[in-house]
């Protein structure tokens, strides 16, 4: 039995816990916030079956426990601790055979603490001095290593792990085109997870940008159609670019989401990030964009269909929610940070 974190991005811990639990029926033991993430502690048999959690950034397996006192004494205690040694060969070893695995790098994650009298960069030398002195033959790379070995500070404890997901997991692979609004994949699967999907869905992104919601959508399983538009030609242009020939049956074109080329009450589930702030050139128009908007995911939702919104807009989007009688709201996830910004999701039911 080992333990592993998974890292989300904060606010998403709760979400993700039910998603774990769904897909591997597994509890987490504890979950903190460690700097822009929160760490979920999870035992498991194998690693595997976590990778199925699409709310997870990235996955690490625990080598080891460092208590902290504060004092510079902790540095020769992280130096000495057996996690960087045995445990981590073996670790690394069952990752699977690897030509270039020999390089290595130390990322720590802390935040910035009274008690603690010695700086994140003594961490990290002392821990690479560790790493170092216990493998011989490895070379270390600060810039890009297959092999990365993570100090988490929670609380007065080091919690050292290796990684195990790469950047590619958490961006699906990445995207053929990036654009600045674009979300980050595990954001767009809590919104997928939250849209309750079934395997006939008629599944809408009414703006949907790059179209990383529309597919996540089309990674988390069976659906009828997918539905897709942007008012920006560019962004749908980006968006089959990033479709590809992939994933049909599938409709993905231009139109303006206040007027949708889509019959009444055909829609099963909708999901989308709404453009907040000076995503669309100028904020007085958003209050204005939102209720048309939601007047339209109204009529095209079937009765009993959910609507997951995603926005930073929540006063707004709360005041417009209460005007529109057809619209229930479900679910509230609030203080999501994405990045640096504060949003939240709503899931809406269609009465
Ligand atoms: C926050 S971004 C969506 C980003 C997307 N989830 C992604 O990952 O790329 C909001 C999108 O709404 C689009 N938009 C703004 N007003 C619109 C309208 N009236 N009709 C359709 N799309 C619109 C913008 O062009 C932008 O691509």
């Amino acid at each position: 039995m080992n333990t592993y974190l998974l890292t989300v991005f904060p606010g998403l811990a709760g979400l993700a816990g039910e998603e774990l639990l769904a897909r591997t029926g597994l509890k987490s033991t504890g979950v903190k916030r460690v700097r822009d993430r929160e760490v979920m502690q999870v035992r498991s048999e194998a690693s595997r079956p976590l990778l199925d959690v699409r709310l997870v950034e990235d996955m690490f397996v625990l080598l080891g426990k460092v208590s902290l006192t504060g004092q510079t004494a902790d540095l020769k205690a992280l130096g000495a601790s057996p996690a960087f040694r045995g445990g981590l060969a073996k670790a690394v070893a069952e990752r699977g055979p690897q030509a270039s695995k020999s390089r290595f790098r130390v990322v720590v994650q802390a935040d910035d603490a009274r008690w603690r009298l010695y700086r994140r960069v003594d961490t990290q030398a002392a821990a690479e001095a560790a790493i170092a002195r216990a493998h011989p033959g490895w070379r270390l790379d600060r810039e890009e290593a297959p092999v990365e070995i993570w100090l988490h500070q929670v609380g007065r404890e080091a919690l050292v792990s290796l990684r195990l997901t790469t950047n590619a997991h958490r961006q699906r692979g990445g995207r053929e085109q990036e654009r600045t609004a674009a979300l980050r994949p595990t954001i767009a699967a809590a919104l997928v997870y939250l849209s309750v999907p079934a395997d006939d869905d008629v599944f809408l992104d009414p703006m949907c940008g790059t179209g990383t919601v529309l597919l996540e959508r089309a990674r988390a399983g069976r659906y009828g159609l997918l539905l897709g538009g942007d008012n920006d030609a560019a962004a749908v242009k980006a968006a089959l670019a990033n479709f590809g020939p992939r994933h049909q049956p599938r409709r993905i074109e231009r139109w303006d989401a206040r007027h949708l080329p889509l019959e009444d009450a055909s829609v099963d589930a909708l999901a989308t990030n709404l453009p907040w702030g000076r995503q669309i050139g100028r904020p007085e128009d958003l209050p204005a964009l939102y209720r048309d908007v939601l007047a339209e995911v109204a009529r095209v939702l079937r009765p009993g269909g959910r609507a997951v919104l995603l926005s930073s807009e929540w006063e707004l989007l709360k005041r417009l929610i209460k005007a529109q009688s057809r619209l229930k709201q479900e679910r509230t996830i609030s203080n999501i940070d994405v990045l640096g910004r504060r949003a939240d999701i709503v899931v809406l039911t269609r009465s």
